[in-house]
Formats: structure tokens, sequence, C-alpha cells
């Protein structure tokens, strides 16, 4: 096992660091940034039947969820494609909706999740196209789905999915490209600068966790007896911020919550005190102004900011408890590194906790009942 592990603690640090060549290999055959193409071989033949479907519908529980509304915001933005995410669990009892034309998608990792299966096998007697996202080859899911794209992450042990995650944003990032270019809905040149930067993000994950791994274990240090835990985004980082709360509750049992960052007005706000940590991704971007209002109305409170930034910035430091930098990129990427520093940080307060990383209590690497 320590073989395994290849000279880390715990597979879940292995995992971590295994990101930029996840990443990487994710695009292997699949992203050409000198000839400037992006396709997904998978799914090909369904290329005309994406960009004409009045909607996407993707299917998915857990950690693949959030990696499913991120795709969303890419989707919806890139290639004005109308998608909706629903919890699989939730979709498969409420009588949906579904109709010939619709292109339901799965997200997980394991390919083998009891409810998502479920999803997809009523999707498919209601007559709908079947696409599956998944990590694990020749998965239930991908065996009964019409075509699909593989995630190319490589086996993950740990519970907590890290790798997987940024490899299924990896695919709806670029699926989100492919589909914008051929439906013209983004210009070749605002094409051609997200495929550049797409490809530079292995080496910027490596730069995130070669930078903040000694800070991160220090903010872990400081709030590692926290009993509470906020987290807060906008836009496509918002389900970060899900991603992030999930990743703390899993394996530190610290209560914690993701919330879009203008929401907690709408209720947490209450909870902040001097000893609530608040994380919250205050990027560069379209919403970093109004985040940053949200940091003020949080430090107003005397709650604890620890804020992810873009590299630079000097207006949120000025502000926060902590900051956590993280290389610029195109807007649109910015999960891709923002998620790093948040897996960091759950990694290292668990270990302060004494918790079992690999293995948390109660829960399953994959669920396969209801
Ligand atoms: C379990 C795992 C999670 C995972 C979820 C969905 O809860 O612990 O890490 O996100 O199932 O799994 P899937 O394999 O469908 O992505």
């Amino acid at each position: 096992e320590a073989l395994e592990k290849g000279g880390y603690d715990h597979f879940m640090l292995k995992e971590i660091h295994e990101q930029p060549r996840s990443i990487r290999d994710c695009f292997r055959g699949r992203l050409n940034v000198a000839e400037g193409w992006v396709s997904l071989g998978g799914i090909k033949d369904y290329e005309n039947k994406l960009i004409a479907a009045p909607r996407l519908i993707m299917v998915a529980c857990g950690t693949s969820w959030h990696a499913c509304t991120v795709g969303e915001y890419l989707i919806e933005d890139l290639a004005r494609i109308n998608v909706e995410v629903e919890y699989a669990s939730e979709f498969r009892y409420r009588n949906p909706i579904i109709t010939e034309n619709d292109i339901v998608i799965a997200v997980s990792q394991s390919g083998e999740t009891a409810d998502t299966l479920a999803a997809l096998e009523l999707a498919k007697s209601k007559g709908a196209t079947i696409l599956g996202i998944c990590n694990v080859v020749g998965s239930s899911i991908s065996r009964i789905t019409d075509a699909g794209s593989y995630t190319h992450a490589g086996p993950e042990i740990g519970v907590a999915s890290t790798k997987a995650f940024t490899a299924q944003v990896t695919v709806l990032t670029l699926m989100a490209l492919m589909l914008a270019h051929k439906k013209g809905t983004i210009s070749e040149s605002k094409y051609r600068t997200l495929l550049a930067e797409l490809d530079a993000i292995p080496e910027k994950v490596q730069k995130v966790l070669d930078s903040s791994d000694k800070l991160i274990q220090d903010i872990a240090s400081l709030y590692s007896k926290a009993t509470n835990a906020l987290y807060l985004g906008r836009g496509n980082c918002f389900p970060v911020a899900l991603e992030g709360a999930l990743k703390l509750k899993e394996i530190s049992y610290i209560h914690a919550e993701g919330y879009p960052a203008a929401e907690m007005k709408h209720g947490p706000i209450a909870l902040i005190d001097e000893e609530m940590p608040v994380f919250v991704i205050a990027t560069q971007g379209p919403s970093y102004e109004k985040v940053v209002s949200n940091i003020q109305e949080v430090k107003a409170r005397k709650g604890k900011v620890v804020a992810i930034v873009t590299e630079g910035d000097v207006h949120v430091k000025a502000m926060a408890d902590q900051v956590i930098e993280i290389p610029k990129t195109d807007e649109h990427l910015v999960p891709l590194l923002a998620t790093i520093p948040f897996q960091l940080l759950s990694y290292y307060i668990a270990i302060m906790r004494g918790c079992n990383v690999d293995q948390p209590r109660n829960l399953a690497k994959s669920v396969t009942v209801e």
C-alpha cells in the first residue's frame, strides 16, 4: 500500500498532486492548440444533436453534481444551450418531463451510482438520448449510454473525490468549447484564447500545489478547531464553494455550507461571529466587486475571511485575514484552479483533527444502493 501511495501519506494527497497529470491526460487527443481544435471523439456522432437540442439535462450525485453545475455555467455562457442540472435521486422520482428530443447526460466517477443509473434508465425509457461522462472504463453507466466521454483521471482511491472532479470539469469545459465553436456562439479569437488558456491549466495547477502547500498548512492550523465554516463563491465559482464545503465536511466532520455569495444575507450571515471561518473565492472577473462587498459584510461582523485571489491582488489582501493566490487565467477556467486550495485545506484540517482522510466514517466511494 505504501508503494501505491507513491511516497504520499494518503491516497487523497497523492490524488490531489496527480491533478496536473490527470488534467493533461484528459486533454490527450482532444485538444490541439497549434491546430486550434477541440474534439471529443466519444460523442462526435452526437455533436449536431447536442447543438440543436432545446436543452441538456445533466444528472449526477455528490461531487459529480458540483461538476455538472460548473458545466452548466460554461455551456450556457459559451454555447448558449439551456442546461438543467438535476440530483439523480430527485429527478428519477418526480415524474420528470422528458421527450425524445432531450439529451440526458450522466456524470459519474464510478459509473455505478444507483440513482444516476436509474435516472438514465428512466430517460432512456422515455426515448431520450443518453450520454455519459465517467471515469471508470466499462462501468455500468458507460455501458448503458448511447455514447460518452471518459475522464481518464485514473483510479481514484480516496473516498473524497479530488482528481475525478477536476477531470469532470475538464471534460465539460472541452464540451462547452466544442459546442460553442460548432454553434458559432464565440468568436474564433476567443476560442483560440480559451484553448491556449486551457492548455496552460495543468502547469498552473502545479504552481498552486507548489506555492500554496505550506501556507495552506498554516491556515489549516488556524481553523482546525472550527465547528462551522462557510464557503462563498459566485457564478461558476459557486459550485466550487459547494465542493469546498463538501470536502471539508466529508473528511474533517466540520459542519460546512457552500453558498452563492449574495445569498449569504438571506440566512448564513446570522451565523457569523469571531470564530467562524468564511472561505471566499474572490478572483478577478465579472463578479469581483460584488464578492469584495460580500467580504466587507463578513468583516463588519468580525468573521474570519480566507480568500482565494488572483495573483497580485492587493485589494482583497487588505481586507481578508488570509489570502491564497492562484495564477491568472480566463474567468471560465477559474474553477479548475480555485478548487485546489480547498482540497488541500480540507486534507490538512482533517489530518490535524486526526481523521481518517482516505476512508471517512459512514461514506462509501461508490453508492450502489439507493
Ligand atoms: C459518493 C462518493 C462521492 C461521489 C458520489 C457520486 O457519495 O463518496 O465522492 O461524488 O458518490 O459518485 P459517482 O461515482 O457517481 O461520481
